[in-house]
């Protein structure tokens, strides 16, 4: 998906094999078990399950998971389903670069991951919609929209409870980040409707959840952040784009606006937005990182250049039991499942989120360091949402909150309401598990005990009682953001990689920058 050269150095791999005892489990279940695979570090333990569930009429395809067991029996009846972006961008980025117990390095090394989520649960990781990962399609019928998606989803998941029935009883959690603020809401709802899992609690991160709230603050980010003066050339240019945008967006209510609009503003924001224009450009993943021209950011992080032929290799393809008379190599996103939503647009997954509130705890957290999908989006969103029956955050105060014993610094902040937790992650890129994957644990496991205030914010950080407002903390206004009241989606998304299937032209028109 890069569209620089690949420069693989293939090394000759040393594969440590070895064995993980299957003590119970009928055939079916032994059948996905991993019980090598090459590279991994002899310390790991947990049984991992991996493979497809079986072709379904329904389907027409079918899905791919890699479960990994739970490596604290605490935590045996609690599942966590993780979820990437995209659409159509492969969940093992979260599996060996995120949240799994796994983590890839340069050359195909491995080591322990320390920011593992599955110290606190089984996580279940899921190639979905069809067609992304390791799942296939057996037609060229890719989703179209969410509600397929979900319906999709619902099928795989109940078909996962018939493969392992000890899973049932579950607490189930669903988390993923990007356009994955799309998938959650939607796949949650469904599985409710369907009554088919007891629901724990969602966590997004930097979720692509109301695309109108993130046209509308990608200048007021870079301002925030010192990166653009709003009153140069460069700004002015940026402010007229912008309102176009805006303005396709209100006009595609009515059928007649063009998202492209919003696309072209997003183009030229990256290709301005730069110390050295035409040589490097601000990482839109994180932008205290450069990144090269024009890729800014498509070509992180590195660890894909290992991942990808990792993956792609016969004797893990293998072991992951992957069905390669379908799937002959891994690729982190996949274009047709793209380009099968771009065709229908996207909606905004707010209102979901909002009737999701008053049935599980759901906490939107952004690493503070993405321009693509911001923090501030999550604010202008949920500024103007109403849920549990009021508006917005009201004059609840804003805590920090630490990763307790590592640092005095404040690791982020966040303010909680009526079941909503909106949490930032301070220095964290767009995978904030990759670059703080300790902050990212701590957070995610005192959510999911939902006791985010007492693990970890200490006393002394809390406000006295009956004064609440005046919490020192209070630091973060709340930015009135320009046009809030757009309902509209628009079609673009905090995906990886296919924001320059564009055309190369489209920024050579621009006006140089100073
Ligand atoms: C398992 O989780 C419990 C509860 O959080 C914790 O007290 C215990 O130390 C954990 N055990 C291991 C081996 O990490
Ligand atoms: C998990 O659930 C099973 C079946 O309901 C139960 O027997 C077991 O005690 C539970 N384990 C834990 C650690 O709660
Ligand atoms: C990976 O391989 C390259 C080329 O052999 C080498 O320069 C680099 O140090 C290796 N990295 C690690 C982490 O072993
Ligand atoms: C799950 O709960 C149902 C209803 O209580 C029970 O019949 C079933 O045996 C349980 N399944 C497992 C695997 O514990
Ligand atoms: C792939 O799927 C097809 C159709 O379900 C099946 O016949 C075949 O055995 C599978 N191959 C592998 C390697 O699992
Ligand atoms: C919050 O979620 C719980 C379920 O976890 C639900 O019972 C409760 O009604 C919700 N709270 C509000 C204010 O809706
Ligand atoms: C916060 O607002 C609510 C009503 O919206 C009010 O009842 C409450 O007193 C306010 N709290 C503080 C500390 O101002």
């Amino acid at each position: 998906m890069f569209f620089f050269p690949k420069i693989w150095v293939l090394l000759s791999a040393l594969f440590a094999l070895f064995g993980l005892a299957v003590t119970e489990g009928d055939e079916q279940q032994k059948s996905w078990l991993v019980d090598s695979l090459p590279g991994i570090p002899e310390d790991y333990k947990q049984r991992m399950y991996s493979g497809n569930l079986g072709e379904d009429e329904q389907l027409n395809g079918d899905l791919f998971f890699w479960m990994f067991e739970s490596a604290n029996t605490t935590y045996t009846n609690r599942t966590i389903i993780w979820l990437n972006g995209g659409p159509g961008c492969s969940s093992e980025d979260g599996s060996l670069m995120e949240v799994g117990p796994l983590r890839i390095g340069e050359n195909d090394t491995f080591q322990l991951n320390s920011g593992r989520w599955d110290e606190f649960g089984n996580i279940l990781f899921v190639d979905q919609p069809k067609g992304t990962g390791f799942s296939y399609s057996l037609d060229d019928n890719y989703m179209s929209d969410n509600d397929k998606m979900a319906e999709e989803f619902s099928v795989f998941f109940e078909k996962f409870l018939t493969e392992f029935p000890e899973r049932a009883n579950d607490t189930w959690y669903i988390a993923g980040e990007s356009y994955a603020g799309q998938y959650i809401p939607y796949v949650a709802s469904r599985l409710i409707e369907k009554d088919l899992a007891r629901l724990g609690g969602l966590a997004i991160g930097n979720g692509w959840i109301q695309p109108i709230s993130h046209y509308n603050t990608y200048l007021n980010y870079l301002v925030e952040k010192g990166k653009l003066d709003l009153y140069s050339e460069q700004g002015q240019y940026l402010h007229h784009a912008w309102a176009d945008c805006m303005l396709a967006l209100k006009q595609m209510e009515s059928g007649s606006g063009d998202v492209e609009k919003c696309e072209n503003f997003l183009y030229d924001i990256m290709f301005m937005v730069s110390d050295k224009p035409g040589k490097t450009c601000m990482n839109m993943y994180d932008i205290s990182l450069e990144s090269s021209y024009p890729l800014c950011g498509m070509d992180w992080p590195m660890e894909l250049e290992s991942l990808t032929p990792y993956l792609s290799k016969p004797e893990v393809l293998q072991a992951l039991h992957v069905n390669t008379t379908y799937v002959k190599e891994w690729k982190e996103c996949s274009n047709d499942v793209s380009n099968g939503y771009a065709r229908e647009g996207i909606d905004s997954s707010a209102n979901l989120i909002k009737d999701l509130a008053s049935k599980v705890p759901v906490m939107l957290f952004y690493g503070e360091n993405d321009f693509l999908c911001n923090y501030l989006s999550g604010e202008d969103l949920l500024n103007s949402l109403e849920w549990n029956g009021e508006v917005g955050f009201g004059n609840t105060s804003w805590f920090p909150w630490f990763n307790m014993g590592s640092s005095d610094e404040p690791a982020g902040s966040y303010i909680q309401a009526r079941n909503l937790t909106f949490a930032r992650i301070a220095k964290a890129s767009h995978m904030v598990s990759y670059d703080h994957p300790m902050e990212m644990k701590a957070l995610a496991a005192a959510f999911f005990d939902n006791d985010i205030q007492r693990l970890l914010t200490p006393p002394e950080h809390l406000p006295d009682p009956g004064n609440a407002q005046h919490s020192k903390w209070l630091y973060l206004s709340l930015l009135p953001v320009g046009l809030t009241v757009l309902g509209l989606s628009g079609i673009y998304a905090c995906r990886k990689l296919q924001l320059f299937g564009l055309k190369e032209a489209s920024y050579e028109a621009l006006p140089e920058s100073p």
